[in-house]
């Protein structure tokens, strides 16, 4: 009799839409055409394949769930010591009784969905001796050799409409807002829904801005006659003046700031430069929730699919990626390598510019 196929699920890091798309994308596939496939679905990401706390998944698991936010398997976050171990909340590494559930289940592969630290991660399994590809998800959109990771259209289209949304109220009280877009160090959700929401400032890690330059093009505006202004904030936003302090100064200046999000601070100094009210609206997890937008449906679908393509192959050891409209294989080595933070010669930066768009440089 033909040997089972076997098959382990994990999602791990912090959730995004499209989880469910993908993972649906996997096991349709797999049971389409793989005969004798067996899929387990790890509960929390690392966590379940630690203690072996996994669901044995049937066919109808994976039908019914494209629309849904979150994951059906449920994620954690586990702490990675760069390079080196996956370690658990007592600080003891997780390898070998992860190796240990990959052995006594007999995988052939894990398929793991993960963000930035979940490619790094995973590298440390393959490195282990397991087979493994993984899937980029995230809404920061800065995991390397991908163009897109899925989750990062949904959450642009969800911090689009809060800048959309607070246009209306920043216009009738004639008042300076601060939208704070998520995207960790990088820079690509807030560019994005910056542009789609007509922000007038864009403030982004890769660009370090100078105060007095955004609270001018605020008086600039206010002289023409508009009286609001509209600054999308990415949660990593600079300033020229710490991004040459030393690490250890920056987190010193971090812990001693009375504001719990960088937005109100800069909100702060703006009130003071320009003597225009200021607020501050951080829409935060709201952006990683509820359903994925279709075009994340359809690009976690295609990667999902590519996967089990893959597990049919018996090609492991990379992740799914898109470039241009072209599903590609990439090393995990590459992919764990590095950062995709935003170039700032990026042509969307240009178009920004060119639509009196600053970015505080
Ligand atoms: O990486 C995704 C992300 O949502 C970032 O944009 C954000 O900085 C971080 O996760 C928030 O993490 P947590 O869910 O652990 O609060």
């Amino acid at each position: 009799m033909k040997r089972k196929t076997r098959i382990g699920l994990v999602t791990s890091g912090g959730d995004c839409q499209g989880l469910n798309a993908a993972i649906r994308g996997v096991g349709k596939s797999l049971f389409q055409y793989v005969d004798n496939i067996e899929i387990f679905g790890m509960y929390d990401g690392y966590r379940g394949l630690m203690e072996r706390d996994y669901k044995f998944m049937e066919p109808s698991d994976f039908s019914g769930i494209i629309a849904q936010g979150g994951t059906i398997l449920g994620t954690s976050r586990q702490k990675y010591i760069p390079g080196k171990a996956i370690v658990d909340k007592d600080g003891n590494d997780m390898m070998p009784a992860m190796l240990d559930t990959y052995n006594r289940l007999n995988l052939d592969c894990l398929v793991i969905l993960g963000g930035n630290g979940t490619q790094k991660s995973a590298k440390l399994l393959k490195d282990a001796g397991m087979n493994v590809i993984t899937l980029p998800k995230t809404i920061d959109n800065d995991i390397y050799g991908t163009d897109q990771t899925f989750g990062f259209q949904s959450a642009a289209d969800i911090a689009t409409s809060v800048i959309d949304y607070i246009h209306t109220t920043a216009l009738a009280h004639s008042r300076i807002f601060l939208v704070e877009v998520m995207g960790r160090d990088a820079g690509w959700l807030t560019l994005t829904a910056g542009i789609a929401g007509g922000a007038d400032v864009i403030l982004i890690p890769e660009i370090p801005y100078d105060i007095e330059k955004v609270a001018s093009l605020i008086e600039a505006r206010k002289r023409k006659g508009r009286t609001f202004s509209i600054v999308a904030v990415a949660e990593g936003a600079i300033s020229k003046d710490d991004k040459i302090l030393s690490e250890e100064e920056r987190r010193k200046k971090k812990d001693a700031n009375p504001h719990s999000t960088i937005s109100y601070d800069i909100a702060a100094q703006l009130e003071r430069l320009t003597g225009q009210e200021a607020r501050v609206t951080v829409p935060g997890h709201y952006q990683r929730g509820g359903p994925a937008c279709p075009y994340d449906r359809v690009l976690a679908t295609r990667f999902g699919t590519a996967a089990a393509r893959m597990i049919m192959n018996r090609e492991y050891g990379y992740m799914v990626g898109v470039v241009g409209d072209e599903i590609v294989k990439v090393p995990l080595d590459e992919a764990a390598s590095r950062t995709k933070f935003l170039p700032v010669d990026h042509p969307l930066i240009q178009t920004a510019r060119d639509t009196s768009t600053s970015f505080g440089d």
